[in-house]
């Protein structure tokens, strides 16, 4: 589902962030992507979700060579993943609503095909009958359970999470990352970027390291 060979990275001005990363996620496998300050996770999961491109090397996503993946097929591509960011990034005038259908709406669909999928996303994160509020008036893990179901709303195959937990306190995390895992249950492959080593331990899931931009493991 996910495949990185030889992959290099150097941001423009920057030092070299990735240097010969390579990893496979086979699909419906949950991973976590760890490694200390600077290693490079953001940087996998931005190439992952085409936020950015390598300076080398080549990286499947969904069947999608991603360096021969055409301009114009680039909004679909986007749809097959869903991102969770740490920040969660809601827009705090709109509704919970509003916000889990942003997706959907810029995708173009419109009506009860809308309705029904945002309150099914939002079923799915135990968040159904607070859809009229707004995101302030939720705790910081409710708030990144919303940003979870946006995530989700186009039903993708694929999450990645950058440091979801990473506000959140520990019994929160652990409601987070056992969502995760539900969703890896029901067939979705999941990629977590993350330093929360309790959580690492907790799951007993597959983990990815990396230090300094090298590969230390993919055990
Ligand atoms: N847009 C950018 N421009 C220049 N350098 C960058 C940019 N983004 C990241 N870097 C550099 O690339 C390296 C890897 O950064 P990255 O954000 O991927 O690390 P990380 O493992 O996610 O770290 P953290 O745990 O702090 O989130 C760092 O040295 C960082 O300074
Ligand atoms: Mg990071």
């Amino acid at each position: 589902m996910i495949e990185l060979k030889h992959v290099f990275k150097r941001y423009p001005l920057g030092t070299e962030a990735l240097s010969d990363v390579g990893f496979t996620l086979a699909k419906g496998e949950m991973a976590f992507l760890t490694g200390p300050s600077g290693a490079g996770k953001s940087t996998i999961l931005k190439l992952i979700c085409l936020l950015e491109r390598p300076t080398r090397g080549q990286i499947t996503v969904n069947g999608h060579e991603l360096g021969r993946l055409p301009a114009r097929r680039l909004p679909y591509f986007r749809r097959e993943i869903g991102v969770v960011f740490q920040d969660n990034r809601l827009l705090n005038e709109r509704t919970i609503f509003d916000n889990v259908a942003l997706p959907l709406v810029v995708a173009g669909m419109t009506g009860d095909e809308v309705r029904k999928r945002v309150l099914a996303a939002l079923d799915k994160v135990g968040l159904r009958g607070r859809e009229r509020g707004f995101p302030l008036a939720l705790s910081g893990g409710e708030q990144q359970r919303v940003g979870i179901a946006r995530a989700l709303v186009h039903r993708p195959p694929l999450l990645i999470a950058d440091e979801p937990t990473g506000n959140l306190d520990a019994a929160l995390s652990d409601d987070i990352i056992d969502l995760f895992r539900e969703f890896n249950d029901h067939g979705v492959t999941v990629l977590i970027a993350t330093h929360d080593l309790r959580q690492i331990e907790r799951l007993k899931k597959r983990v990815i390291r990396l230090g300094a931009g090298h590969m230390l493991g993919a055990a």
